[in-house]
């Protein structure tokens, strides 16, 4: 699907590792071009007419992440440097204020280290406790579980709508409808769903949502924090400077912009902004229902295959997104990554920057992660090298 538009698909790479990180269409790397050749300035500063094009330019992109994910105002839109920087925000500027010693945060061990270091850092030094869901045999939460989890101590829930090892797509909606009527707030890490299926942050009853531009087609360094509009004021910015504030004077008198000026302090990821619009736009051109479908139907193809080979053990059978985690006998799965690599074939190996399964027994895996752009044809072919690939470390080892 559309695999033109991304001229690395052109050298004879097959790219599996989407969930690290995925390609650019031509688009994107366009409007990255266009800023930088046609109206380079600075925004919300300058008077003149190319700084006035592109405030108007960054300005629409919140209209369109506002429409994209289904929230109820650009304001909710806070432009960061990815979904990283968004749990940070978070944690150190609204949570830092609104957790008490003994109140309890919900998480759960295949949650990545970006949903899990800010909150460890933060409880220790304010005292409340972190609970995590216990996850079933194949390293996914069960909504049972989840329930048995929450106690009238808990104030918030923390998960991500898709997990980046096994690809647990987490029953956001009914989490985040339960979560509503008992008075606890949702922070739901869209890293690796947002770019895949829809998202409904109004419907599914989110109250703060962090995604990045790189995992759905558009540059680095940018990503996405939406708050409910009611609790933006309780938001408390991390960065002071340029741009986030209307005045200030030497008694240390300091008047914030208004929100979400007053939380993009600095000159922001401008070009990278304009690049998320044109992803987002590429995406919606698309459809995300149409790539969901997609994928659905590469993943069963894929299990399918690996499925056959008795030496690849896989993790996760059953789950939805089109992630598969496997190991192969006797071969380490860094080994497994390199040789893969010299056919040509991307995927990740390791722990996946999630190392809290290990503690329920689950490291160093191998990671295929697809996009609409991977084809049967290229998966064919991975199944065709992973067939050789005892043999290969047979022949290399005698
Ligand atoms: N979070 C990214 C991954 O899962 C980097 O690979």
């Amino acid at each position: 699907m559309n695999r033109d538009d991304f001229l690395l698909l052109n050298t004879g790479v097959i790219y599996f590792d989407n969930a690290a990180t995925t390609l650019k269409p031509k688009c994107v790397v366009d409007s990255l071009n266009d800023y930088y050749l046609k109206y380079s300035s600075n925004i919300h500063r300058g008077m003149y007419d190319i700084a006035k094009t592109v405030d108007l330019l960054y300005e629409r992109v919140r209209f369109v992440v506002k429409e994209f994910v289904h929230c109820s105002s650009a304001k909710e839109v806070i432009f960061t440097s990815g979904t990283t920087a968004s749990i940070n925000l978070l944690v150190f500027g609204f949570m830092k204020y609104y957790l008490k010693p003994g109140d309890e945060v919900l998480l759960s061990k295949a949650e990545h280290a970006s949903n899990i270091l800010p909150w460890l850092v933060l409880a220790k030094e304010i005292g409340f406790i972190i609970k995590y869901v216990p996850l079933n045999k194949e390293y996914k939460l069960d909504y049972e579980s989840f329930l048995n989890s929450v106690s009238s101590n808990t104030k918030v829930v923390s998960l991500a709508a898709v997990t980046n090892v096994v690809g647990d797509k987490r029953d956001i909606s009914r989490i985040g409808k339960y979560c509503r009527s008992h008075n606890i707030l949702f922070h739901v890490d869209g890293a690796q769903s947002v770019p895949h299926e829809v998202i409904n942050f109004n419907l599914d009853c989110i109250d703060f949502l962090s995604f990045s531009g790189h995992k759905m087609c558009g540059p680095t360094g940018v990503g996405c924090f939406i708050i409910r509009e009611d609790l933006i004021s309780m938001l408390q910015p991390v960065f002071y400077g340029g741009g986030m504030n209307d005045d200030f004077s030497s008694d240390s008198n300091l008047v914030l912009a208004d929100p979400p000026n007053c939380y993009e302090a600095g000159t922001p990821p401008i070009a990278e902004v304009l690049g998320l619009g044109a992803a987002i736009d590429y995406l919606n051109d698309i459809g995300l229902d149409v790539i969901s479908k997609y994928e659905e139907m590469l993943k069963k193809y894929l299990l399918e295959k690996l499925s056959s080979l008795s030496f690849v053990k896989i993790f996760n059978h059953s789950t939805d997104s089109g992630i598969v985690s496997f190991k192969v006998d006797g071969i380490s799965s860094n080994d497994v990554s390199k040789c893969l690599n010299d056919f040509h074939i991307c995927v990740r190996a390791g722990n996946h920057c999630s190392k809290l399964l290990k503690e329920d027994s689950l490291s160093s895996t191998v990671r295929v992660s697809l996009y609409f752009y991977n084809t049967i044809l290229e998966i064919d072919y991975f199944i065709s090298i992973l067939e050789i690939l005892p043999n290969i470390f047979k022949v290399v080892e005698s």
